[in-house]
């Protein structure tokens, strides 16, 4: 059996991809709608009449974010790089402008398309769409995170048709950077009147035996012909290596109009289960016919595991306790905005995997779909998480969700239930984050409501919601409605809730910057860390339960409380938005354990040497104080190791043994002198080193590409680290160079960032700083092949370049 693979097309004059299986005429095809947008930034009058002249609107791809690209409406004077001091949104919002944008796209049917069903599927557009074909509305979506199809067969014409999109992005609307237009992919469906209906299928696995798995598939099928038809539905499954491994057929009458759902129970013999260090991956393709033809096709994967919270013994996954060694994600790919990009999206996922993490909270709305197809082939679990707000606003948050939650709730809570419970990595539903009916009367019965949705549309996971008001949540019935009791923060909870299926779905929030140590030497002679909290060493206080404690902190409450099934840290990486505590010039969040450009804070080697298993020794902070010589500086280690001997220039300041304690780290008292800071670590005799040194002046640049090679496909991407060193290659931690970028062959530069919460240069732009030594740029890969060069020059060290080779696949 041959599984899909994407082909180029040709039809019309219009570039298509489609996919491959869905070649012979009759059966479904997927074809990617990305291409050739028309886009106006601003509203248009009459914006979707088909006569409208739009030959001057900009020609784009989609997926799209118009918010990181610049001034939208505003005053220049508040303007400070595409940042806006006077945005709506504010600085939550990252100080980036919503607004109306209009998006329109020509296009004519593939052959043989006569007579077809045709559906367009956005997998997100934010937000308040409305969406016009030939002039007249065929369906809104007000939710911007929601994937949604709208059927296009009726107003459809032969030749040439016109799609229009509006978006209608009114601040303050969200509480992080949330982008705005099409910012995910769109398809268009085209498949027989009798088909599958959207994410019609759905496949559970029972009773999971070494001999034997018992495999339930459901299928909505539709027929929208004008006749009553028989039916035939044939479901396969494959392994993972292609081999056939249960088939079974089901012949129905399906009436004129109708939808019908077919069940059907198949047997999986020596089933191989998913699991977090084998995601093994089945596939379920469901074919129908109708009169001996093959009208329809579609594949669904299938991940064969069992999931099980506990009151005693956290989460269970195929029986075994797995402590959920989770982090918080929002949803933009810093410098390239929101627009979804799978390679930015598989970084991101392959940063956290190395650290140890296992688990990924979508907060607090539904994810791109890519997303979840990374995390069943990469095993990491998922709490998949629909709302932030219902119906009680969340603080000044003037065009939120409330306007849509009485009318929308039901249908994007439905969607994503349906979209996503194919997934084997997603373990949680979550039916909102600090919801403030938590603390309202009604809130009991609004709680009971969702979780009963998603009970309904999936009886095989448990429902969740990320509690801040404890108390007034029980009063209420608030947490009664909930399966797993969701905490954020309150760790003294942890105790408190015992008896209860618990999960930390919120810790830590600590903030830092990478890079920025704080050491002033004071005038009584000491070094003292700057109560600023944002850098490297310290965050909030050790003790504080309520909201802000350490990730020290953090990983102790949770190894202490092996009842709850593990914790969400805030957050993975920095995000566009809430820079908490600070406001402008802020606009990004310092709670990352990695940078918004993707590059490690020290504390990712905290988690790195408690989450994972590889030896870990991390020394901080740099080793370059010029003027504190003499004076002692706090060195802080971060090790998995039995015991760590740190010297100084060749002197040993002594061993230090790990004991788990009150703190997760060795430290020790230096007294500064310039020279090698070296760390000698040692476990279960084995033996590991780290060595920070001091840096010369910037003498030239070192150029990493994290791939050399990319797929011509338009979409690839290679991550590019450029680092400032010395003449010996040692890192110059305060290098803040500007750096220029110039790019030639098949690619663009997508997007360039250094992790600086506080910078306000454009990030898509061919120049950047380095920020403590460091910056990146995006390649992104053209749909020739050819090599891309891209050259990094400083002024006054020689120019480094590197070549990317893009090829086709
Ligand atoms: C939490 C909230 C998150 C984020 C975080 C910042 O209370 O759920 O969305 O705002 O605080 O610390």
């Amino acid at each position: 059996m041959v599984l899909p693979i994407v082909t180029l097309l040709l039809i019309g004059g219009l570039a298509w991809s489609r996919a491959a299986d869905a070649a012979p005429v009759g059966v479904r095809q997927t074809l990617g709608f990305d291409q050739a947008w028309r886009f106006h930034l601003g509203e248009v009058a009459g914006g979707e009449t088909p006569a409208l002249a739009d030959a001057d609107w900009r020609t784009l791809d989609v997926p799209h974010d118009f918010s990181i690209e610049g001034p939208v409406g505003a005053d220049p004077a508040t303007m400070e790089g595409p940042f806006d001091k006077k945005s709506p949104g504010g600085t939550s919002a990252g100080a980036l402008n919503g607004g109306i944008g209009w998006y329109r796209k020509a296009f004519s049917l593939p052959e043989g398309s006569q007579g077809k069903h045709v559906e367009i599927r956005f997998d997100g557009v934010y937000m308040d769409s409305e969406v016009w074909l030939n002039g007249v509305s065929v369906g809104t979506q007000p939710y911007g995170y929601s994937s949604f199809q709208l059927d296009l067969t009726k107003n459809l014409k032969p030749g040439n048709n016109l799609l229009a999109l509006r978006v209608n992005v009114q601040q303050p609307c969200s509480r992080w950077y949330s982008g705005a237009g099409i910012y995910r992919h769109v398809w268009l469906v085209v498949t027989d009147p009798v088909h599958v209906a959207p994410w019609g299928t759905y496949v559970t696995t029972g009773e999971i035996a070494a001999a034997a798995a018992q495999v339930s598939v459901r299928t909505q099928v539709r027929n929208d012909g004008a006749q009553a038809v028989t039916a035939n539905l044939t479901s396969e499954i494959f392994a993972g290596d292609g081999t056939k491994v249960a088939e079974l057929q089901t012949e129905e009458t399906l009436a004129a109009g109708a939808s019908h759902e077919f069940g059907q129970a198949l047997t999986v013999g020596g089933p191989r289960r998913w699991s977090t260090e084998d995601p093994y991956i089945y596939q379920v393709v469901s074919a129908l016919s109708v009169g001996g033809r093959v009208v329809d096709r579609t594949t669904t994967p299938l991940g064969m595991r069992t999931i099980q919270f506990t009151a005693d013994n956290g989460f269970l996954l195929n029986g075994k306790r797995v402590q959920l060694k989770g982090v918080c994600l929002h949803h933009d790919l810093g410098c390239l905005g929101a627009a979804v990009h799978r390679r930015g999206i598989e970084r991101q996922l392959e940063i956290l995997k190395a650290m140890g993490c296992n688990a990924i909270r979508t907060s607090h709305n539904p994810p791109a779909p890519e997303l979840l197809d990374l995390c069943d082939r990469m095993g990491l679990l998922v709490m998949d998480e629909i709302f932030d707000e219902w119906v009680i606003p969340k603080s000044g948050m003037k065009y939120g969700y409330k306007r849509f939650f009485e009318a929308w709730s039901e249908r994007d809570l439905v969607g994503m239930l349906h979209r996503d419970r194919n997934h084997p990595s997603v373990i949680l539903w979550s039916i909102g984050n600090e919801i403030k009916e938590q603390a309202a009367p009604q809130g009991g019965a609004m709680a009971q409501r969702l979780a009963a949705i998603c009970h309904r549309e999936d009886p095989t996971r448990m429902v969740t919601s990320g509690i801040n008001k404890m108390g007034q949540a029980i009063t209420n019935g608030f947490t009664k409605a909930l399966d797993v009791v969701g905490m954020n923060y309150f760790t003294n909870q942890y105790d408190e809730q015992k008896g209860k299926l618990l999960v930390a779905t919120e810790t830590s929030s600590a903030l830092s910057t990478r890079g920025e140590y704080g050491l002033e030497l004071k005038p009584d002679g000491k070094v003292r860390i700057s109560p600023r909290p944002n850098n490297e060493c310290v965050s909030y206080d050790l003790d504080r339960p309520d909201w802000g404690c350490t990730a020290e902190a953090s990983l102790l409450f949770i190894s202490n409380a092996p009842w709850v099934a593990g914790e969400f840290v805030w957050t993975g990486f920095d995000y566009i938005g809430e820079p908490t505590p600070y406001g402008w010039p802020s606009r990004s969040s310092y709670f990352g354990i990695v940078d918004l450009a993707g590059l490690p804070k020290d504390r990712y080697y905290l988690y790195q040497s408690q989450w994972s298993d590889q030896p870990v020794v991390h020394l901080l902070p740099h080793w370059n104080w010029q003027g504190f010589e003499g004076k002692e500086i706090p060195v802080w280690c971060f090790t998995n190791a039995d015991s760590v001997e740190l010297f100084l220039n060749g002197h040993s300041l002594g061993s230090k043994d790990c004991k788990v304690g009150k703190s997760l780290h060795l430290e020790w008292q230096v007294p500064y002198a310039a020279g090698l800071l070296k760390a000698v670590a040692t476990k279960g005799g084995q033996t590991f080193t780290e060595e920070v040194r001091t840096a010369g002046e910037p003498a030239k640049l070192v150029v990493s590409p994290d791939r050399s090679q990319l797929a011509a496909d338009g979409t690839d991407l290679s991550y590019v680290t450029v680092r400032v060193v010395d003449k010996d290659g040692t890192l110059c931690p305060n290098a803040d160079n500007p750096i220029c970028f110039g790019l030639a062959g098949p690619g663009t530069l997508a997007g360039v960032d250094n992790g600086d919460p506080v910078s306000h240069e454009p990030f898509q732009a061919s120049q950047h700083k380095a920020f403590h030594g460091l910056c990146v740029a995006v390649i992104q890969a053209g749909r020739v092949p050819g090599e891309i060069r891209l050259q990094a020059t400083v002024q006054g060290l020689p120019a480094e370049a590197v070549v990317i080779s893009s090829v086709s696949r």
